[in-house]
C-alpha cells in the first residue's frame, strides 16, 4: 500500500514539474510566456554588456595614468639585492657541493652556466647592445630613439679564466670553481657617479679560502648604471662579476660571503640577507 502510494505521488511530481518545465495549455515556459523570456534575457544581455563596458572603461583609464616607462610607485628599499650561479639550494641555503674526482658532480653545474651565460655570448650581445668601453660619453652613445635607451654591452670575454673559452668546465674540473654575481635590477638606481660597486669574498676562517681572483676587475661598472626599464631599455643585461676561488680547503663545508660594496648600496641587513650580499656553502671533495 504503502509502495502504491509512494508510485503515485512520485509520478505525479514528475507530471507536475513536466508542466511547469513546458505547459502546453498556456504555451509557458518554466512559468512564463516564451515573449516573456526573450525580454528578460534581453534585458540581461544589456545590463551585462554595460557592466562590462565600465569596468572595461576604468581598467582603461587607470592604465592611461601609469607611465609604461616605469612603475609608479617603488618602495623604499632602494638597495639591490645579489644573486650567484650556480645557486643550487639545499637544505641551507645555496650549497655547492661537490667532487672533483666524480664528473657527474658537477656536470649540471657547468651545464646551468652555460645556459645562464648564453645572452653574455659576444656575437649576441653585439647584436642586442653598444660597446661601451672605450666611449667617455656613454650617457650619449645609449640614446635611442623616443624615450628608448640602449645599453652596454656585456660580453664572456670580459670574464678572462671565468670565460668557458679559456676553461670549459669553469675551473670546476680543477677544484678552483668559479662563480658568477649579479645584482638585481633596480630603475633608476644609481650607486654614485665616481665610483663603481666592488665585490669581495671570503671565508670566515682565512685558511679555507687562501686566494680569491675576480673579473672584470672586481667591479660592476658605472656604464651599466641606472637601468631605465623594461620598456625604454628591453636588451638590458645585468653586469656580472666573476669570482675565482683559489686553494679552497678540500673536504669541508665553508661558508662564504660575498658582499658588494659602494655608496646607497646596504650591505648590512639583519632582515634581508641578499641585500647587498650573498652567502653560501662551498665543499669541494676530492
Ligand atoms: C655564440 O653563439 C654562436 C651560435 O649562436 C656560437 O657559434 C659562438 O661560438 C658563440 N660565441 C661565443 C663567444 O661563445
Ligand atoms: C635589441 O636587440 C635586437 C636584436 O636582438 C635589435 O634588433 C634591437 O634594435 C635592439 N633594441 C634596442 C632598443 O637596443
Ligand atoms: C678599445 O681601445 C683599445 C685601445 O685603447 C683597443 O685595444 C680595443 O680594441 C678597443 N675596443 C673596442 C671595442 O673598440
Ligand atoms: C655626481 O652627482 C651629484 C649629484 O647626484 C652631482 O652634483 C655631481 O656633479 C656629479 N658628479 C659628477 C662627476 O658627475
Ligand atoms: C667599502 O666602501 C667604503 C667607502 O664607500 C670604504 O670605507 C670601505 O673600506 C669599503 N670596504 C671594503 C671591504 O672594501
Ligand atoms: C670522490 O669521488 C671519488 C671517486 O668516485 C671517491 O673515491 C671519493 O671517495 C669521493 N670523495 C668523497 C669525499 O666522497
Amino acid at each position: 500500500m504503502a509502495t502504491f502510494n509512494e508510485k503515485k505521488t512520485c509520478s505525479q511530481r514528475m507530471e507536475n514539474f513536466g508542466r511547469f518545465v513546458w505547459n502546453p495549455d498556456t504555451g509557458e515556459l518554466m512559468g512564463r510566456a516564451l515573449d516573456k523570456w526573450v525580454y528578460i534575457s534581453l534585458y540581461y544581455l544589456a545590463f551585462y554588456i554595460v557592466m562590462i563596458g565600465l569596468f572595461a572603461l576604468s581598467i582603461y583609464s587607470l592604465m592611461q595614468t601609469l607611465s609604461p616607462y616605469e612603475p609608479d610607485y617603488q618602495d623604499q628599499i632602494q638597495s639591490p639585492g645579489v644573486t650567484i650561479r650556480p645557486n643550487t639550494y639545499g637544505e641551507g641555503g645555496i650549497e655547492i657541493f661537490y667532487n672533483i674526482s666524480d664528473e657527474n658532480s658537477y656536470k649540471g653545474i657547468v651545464k646551468s652556466l652555460n645556459t645562464f651565460l648564453a645572452v653574455y655570448n659576444k656575437s649576441k650581445q653585439e647584436e642586442m647592445n653598444k660597446p661601451c668601453s672605450n666611449y667617455s660619453d656613454v650617457k650619449s652613445l645609449l640614446t635611442g630613439s623616443g624615450r628608448t635607451k640602449y645599453a652596454c654591452q656585456f660580453t664572456t670575454d670580459m670574464l678572462g679564466k671565468c670565460s668557458c673559452h679559456h676553461d670549459p668546465t669553469f675551473g670546476f674540473a680543477s677544484g678552483e670553481p668559479c662563480l658568477f654575481i649579479k645584482i638585481n635590477r633596480i630603475i633608476n638606481f644609481m650607486p654614485d657617479n665616481k665610483t663603481a660597486p666592488t665585490l669581495h669574498c671570503s671565508s670566515k676562517d682565512e685558511d679555507d679560502l687562501r686566494h680569491v681572483e675576480y673579473f672584470p676587475h672586481g667591479s660592476f661598472g658605472l656604464q651599466y648604471f641606472p637601468y631605465y626599464g623594461k620598456k625604454a631599455q628591453p636588451n638590458y643585461t645585468n653586469p656580472l662579476v666573476a669570482v675565482k676561488l683559489f686553494n679552497v680547503q678540500r673536504n669541508k663545508e665553508i661558508e662564504i660571503v660575498c658582499k658588494v660594496n659602494g655608496s646607497h648600496i646596504i650591505n648590512e641587513n639583519p632582515h634581508d640577507p641578499y641585500e647587498g650580499k650573498v652567502t653560501f656553502k662551498l665543499k669541494i671533495e676530492k
